[in-house]
């Protein structure tokens, strides 16, 4: 039984074995439609979301399955202080497959190592959200037709932004890969994903002016600052709007430039930008559900 915390745990096989299923669902979805007959889906959401829960549920539906679980901490026996390993020991009595989100970093983790079924991690704090990269992955695969010789820019809260955290590890597995970290100071890319790239030899420079680079770029990954974050409501007022993407900015950039943001927005990217063909957002969303599909059929080992 495997379960899947953290990006590096798929080797680039299984990510090009994940592709190939989401591209051949995305063809032929009758194949797909009852392969999960039976089987049920627990999601598990201690913190809000849309896309991922929806899409998860989405995602087990059009597979044929069943889903069952709850949307907020306060509806579930975590409010009455029940543990993580008891909820997922729990939770594993009705369901085959566990998608979980929480605000504590590792909470998934915990919850891998007590359940008796897979795991997801639906997102864990400002660690990791994988299930995202995924997304994000058949995004700029569909849109690149590669992974290799990119130069992707990662703009907005570096610091506490799980899916910049996940994408930078998944792309550093591919040749020639050249990130640009666009942040306010305050918000930097950590250290430690910093150390790892030097390690790696994999390069990156670090700016505060998106207009100064966006001419160079393959990829935009825009994010958004994030209010839970933040313990202090001035300095998120301070640098909520840091950086908005608008038809001006871009007219330096690349006919060939895909923009990526994980959503939600707030205001990063003004909303006359969504019908430039440069806007990849909203097929992202679309493609979340097919590779969780993807996910979903490989954790449960079903052909
Ligand atoms: N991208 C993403 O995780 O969106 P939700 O918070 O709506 O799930």
């Amino acid at each position: 039984m495997r379960s899947l915390i953290d990006i590096l745990e798929l080797s680039t096989k299984e990510l090009d074995r994940l592709l190939a299923t989401a591209d051949d669902i995305i063809e032929n979805p009758e194949k797909y439609a009852h392969k999960c007959a039976g089987k049920k889906l627990a999601t598990l959401f201690f913190e809000p979301s849309t896309r991922t829960r929806l899409s998860f549920e989405a995602a087990m539906y059009e597979l044929g399955g069943m889903c069952l679980g709850f949307s907020e901490a306060q509806s579930s026996s975590a409010a009455k202080g029940e543990s993580i390993a008891d909820t997922a020991k729990t939770v594993s009595c009705y369901a085959d497959i566990i998608a979980m989100r929480h605000p504590k970093e590792g909470a998934p983790l915990v919850a891998s190592m007590n359940a008796s079924v897979p795991v997801i991690n639906a997102g864990d704090g400002g660690h990791n959200h994988p299930t995202q990269t995924l997304a994000d992955l058949l995004t700029i695969h569909r849109e690149k037709g590669h992974f290799d010789n990119l130069t992707v820019g990662l703009c907005g809260d570096l610091k506490f932004g799980r899916t910049v955290h996940s994408l930078i590890s998944a792309l550093s597995r591919y040749k020639n890969i050249n990130f640009v970290f666009i942040s306010p100071s305050e918000l930097k890319i950590p250290d430690y994903v910093k150390e790892s790239l030097r390690k790696s030899g994999i390069p990156f420079t670090e700016t505060t002016d998106l207009e100064a680079v966006i001419s160079t770029l393959d990829i935009l990954y825009m994010t958004r600052v994030q209010r839970e974050r933040f313990f202090n409501e001035e300095d998120y007022l301070r640098l909520k709007d840091s950086y908005i993407l608008t038809p001006e900015k871009l007219e330096t950039a690349k006919a060939d430039l895909s923009i990526l943001h994980p959503l939600p927005r707030v205001n990063e990217i003004s909303v006359a930008i969504d019908n430039d063909p440069r806007a990849c957002y909203f097929k992202q969303v679309l493609y979340g559900k097919y590779m969780r599909m993807a996910l979903i059929l490989m954790l449960l080992e079903v052909e």
